[in-house]
């Protein structure tokens, strides 16, 4: 199950992969927001970054102007890796050194068409583990010091 979530800026860009995911009969739960009212991007940043960091979902993606403060915000939660991406390479490499488990897009800058391949690179690519898991481990040692 995928959590989706957006602000104003990323609306119509969620509908868009929204669209994608409902083709691909993946299943996605949407956690707004619902329309294009100005809202604030780290109320639907927590919300999915909860939602995957406590396995209610096993991934998530956010969708904000930019895609920046959807990633800075959803980054707070422990255990959360959020990767802000504006290519298909980026969002592959998230998953294959990163394991991101929150893609973050910016609907004023990427387009449905390339956003779609992103989400689907992304979904479809393995954690490479190895020496990409040494380097998750010791970013999982940083958040630990930090955390009361
Ligand atoms: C909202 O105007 C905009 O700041 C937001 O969507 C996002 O781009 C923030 O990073």
């Amino acid at each position: 199950m995928i959590a989706l979530g957006a602000d104003h800026g990323g609306y119509e860009l969620k509908e868009a992969i929204k669209k994608y995911l409902d083709e691909k009969g993946i299943a996605y739960k949407d956690f707004g927001t619902f329309g294009t009212e100005s809202v604030d991007y780290p109320d639907y940043a927590l919300k999915v970054a909860e939602a995957v960091a406590s396995h209610e979902c096993s991934e998530g993606i956010l969708v904000c102007g930019t895609g920046i403060g959807m990633s800075i915000a959803a980054n707070k939660v422990p255990g959360i890796r959020a990767a802000h991406a504006e290519d298909v390479f980026s969002a592959k490499a998230a998953k294959e050194h990163n394991n991101a488990n929150i893609l973050c897009l910016g609907g004023r800058i990427t387009g449905p068409g390339l956003a779609v391949m992103m989400v689907e690179e992304w979904l479809n690519a393995t954690f490479q583990g190895g020496r990409h898991q040494r380097r998750i481990d010791k970013i999982a040692e940083i958040e630990k010091k930090y955390s009361k």
